[in-house]
């Protein structure tokens, strides 16, 4: 099996003006400066060019949290994958929870959106997850495979090999509440597994795990063998915390 070059992703969502960002960069750099892993930091817009222009020379990569499916247009404040390439942006998180849920993204965008994004060159972290109701009812694969499904329509095999998928439980993000390792294992083993069956190869495709991950949680989530990083809310607010994460893998 190939390796996968662990994934630690800081979803900051709205928090951090362009100050508290250059501080955080600042404070982060040196607490990871021996790590092998990808580490990418997922700012909001407005505090993009402050972390892309401390990362230079480091190996740390710079994530938008959403983007628009189309190159331009008449879209009151949306951003298109163009204009973050220009700014020296390498990804962009797609299909968060939050975004599905409050702000209606919805699979059919998100089937533009993955296309749009690798176009350009920009590495999709695409989020999938259950809700509570689902996993109660039984249906997580179910949810999983329609998200997957749906999402990467459009994308050929030989594309899915450079999408980040986060596994994204809506019941653990922000709760406290973590996903059992068995539970997140599981449900990144089946995503794997329907990537395979996409004709992906699937073994080298990264999925991460998020919701509630934290220095004392994170090195038993990462040992999981479908485990191959984390996408961090909360706890990637704080570099010394995140760095904590970062090495846990
Ligand atoms: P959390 O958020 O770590 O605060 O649960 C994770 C996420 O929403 O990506």
């Amino acid at each position: 099996m190939p390796s996968r070059t662990p994934y630690i992703a800081a979803n900051w969502k709205m928090h951090k003006t362009v100050a508290e960002a250059g501080e955080f960069v600042d404070a982060l750099l040196p607490q990871i400066a021996a790590t092998q892993s990808d580490v990418v930091i997922c700012p909001p817009f407005t505090a993009l060019t402050a972390v892309v222009e401390r990362r230079y020379g480091t190996a740390v990569k710079v994530a938008a949290q959403n983007m628009h499916e189309e190159d331009s247009g008449a879209f009151t404040g949306e951003v298109s994958a163009s204009m973050l390439v220009e700014l020296d942006v390498e990804a962009v998180v797609l299909g968060h929870s939050e975004r599905r849920q409050l702000f209606g993204e919805t699979d059919e965008a998100l089937a533009r959106k993955v296309p749009a994004a690798i176009a350009a060159g920009l590495e999709p972290i695409l989020c999938v997850g259950e809700t509570e109701e689902a996993r109660d009812g039984g249906q997580t694969e179910a949810v999983l495979e329609r998200q997957l499904q749906a999402d990467l329509a459009a994308v050929e095999a030989a594309g899915l090999g450079g999408v980040v998928i986060a596994y994204e439980p809506v019941w653990a993000i922000g709760t406290g509440r973590t996903a059992t390792p068995e539970q997140a294992q599981e449900a990144c083993a089946y995503i794997r597994d329907l990537l395979r069956r996409r004709g992906a190869a699937a073994d080298a495709v990264r999925i991460l795990y998020g919701g509630s991950v934290k220095p004392a949680n994170a090195a038993e989530l990462l040992s999981q063998p479908d485990i191959d990083g984390a996408l961090v809310g909360g706890a990637s607010l704080d570099p010394a915390d995140f760095a904590k994460i970062v090495s846990a893998t």
